[in-house]
């Protein structure tokens, strides 16, 4: 077991099943809606904590009655978030389409996000890992630096999932860098391992991985080779929404048990086709299946 802190966001879903996706001005009915809690960070924390880790997230909350749906999951799951800010606002909000293997996302938000002020609360030398959603890109590199000369011993890792306005100061900053798909795509990288390739020589004293949806996962050791492992699908995949941020889960487990880049990208892999077989986090009864790939 880990003291982990996962700094970044959480949101309230509003999660529509649908039959089709809607073509424009159709009016439509959903088969389910369900509204819970969401946000990269705060979905990693909540499965880090079904695998036993003492967890905390860190990152704004609104000061509104909705924030309750999220709050109430923390607690459920045993996830801290005492030290967040509340500040005036609405909680960030995403309203989320999901027919068949389509996905589409709608995200709303206004609430400020977390600034360097606030990271004063936090203490990173009480922390074995500190994992940041890549967001204010110039906050972060000041509140990471910080933590660095504080707490030389605390591994830092860094969610990188879209493009940011200055992001390149950060690669140097981390011990672990996540890309997503998105971002390799939205970089002009069709090839994950061009991508890599590409990333390492920016990058070069991080270990390196990138999900790549059903196609599975790459990744690589600053000085090491750089591997692909296949996705681990369940019998029927039911929902993919954070299969990313259970997949990061996996890694950060990983690099808490001194895991290869390898091995962690199949924990990474194997825990991500486990939640793809079930509506949102609740792996309970999942985690202790002795199948194939025991986590
Ligand atoms: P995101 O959910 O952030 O878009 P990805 O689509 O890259 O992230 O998925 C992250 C990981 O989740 C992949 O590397 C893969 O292991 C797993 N995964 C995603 N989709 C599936 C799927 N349909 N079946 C099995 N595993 C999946
Ligand atoms: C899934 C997710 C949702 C959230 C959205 C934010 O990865 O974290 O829970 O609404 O992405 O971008």
């Amino acid at each position: 077991m880990a003291r982990i802190l996962l700094v970044g966001t959480a949101t309230l879903d509003l999660v529509f099943e649908l039959d089709h996706s809607p073509d424009a001005d159709e009016e439509m009915r959903a088969q389910s809606l369900r509204i819970c809690r969401g946000g990269n960070a705060a979905n990693t924390a909540v499965v880090l904590s079904q695998l036993g880790h003492e967890v905390e997230f860190f990152g704004t909350l609104a000061d509104a009655a909705e924030t309750s749906v999220i709050t109430h999951d923390f607690h459920v799951h045993g996830v801290a978030y005492a030290a967040c800010p509340r500040l005036a606002g609405r909680p960030p909000t995403s309203s989320i389409y999901l027919s068949g293997a389509n996905r589409s996302i709608v995200h709303y938000r206004d609430l400020p996000e977390l600034t360097l002020e606030h990271f004063q609360i936090i203490d990173p030398a009480v922390w074995d890992i500190v994992h940041f959603e890549c967001r204010n890109v110039a906050v972060i590199a000041q509140a990471i630096q910080q933590f660095r000369e504080r707490a030389p011993a605390t591994r830092i890792s860094l969610e990188i999932e879209k493009p940011r306005e200055g992001m390149e100061v950060l690669y140097s900053l981390a011990d672990m860098l996540i890309y997503s798909r998105n971002f390799a795509l939205h970089s002009r990288f069709t090839e994950p391992v061009a991508f890599l390739d590409w990333m390492r020589s920016r990058a070069p004293r991080a270990v390196l991985t990138l999900g790549w949806g059903e196609a599975g996962a790459y990744g690589c050791a600053p000085d090491g080779a750089i591997k692909h492992v296949p996705a681990v699908p369940p019998e029927t995949v039911v929902d993919t929404l954070g299969a990313g941020d259970t997949f990061n889960a996996g890694l950060l487990d990983a690099l808490v048990r001194g895991d290869s880049p390898e091995a962690a990208l199949w924990r990474g892999v194997a825990l991500a086709g486990k939640k793809c077989a079930i509506h949102g986090f609740d792996l309970g009864e999942l985690l202790q299946k002795n199948d194939s790939f025991v986590i």
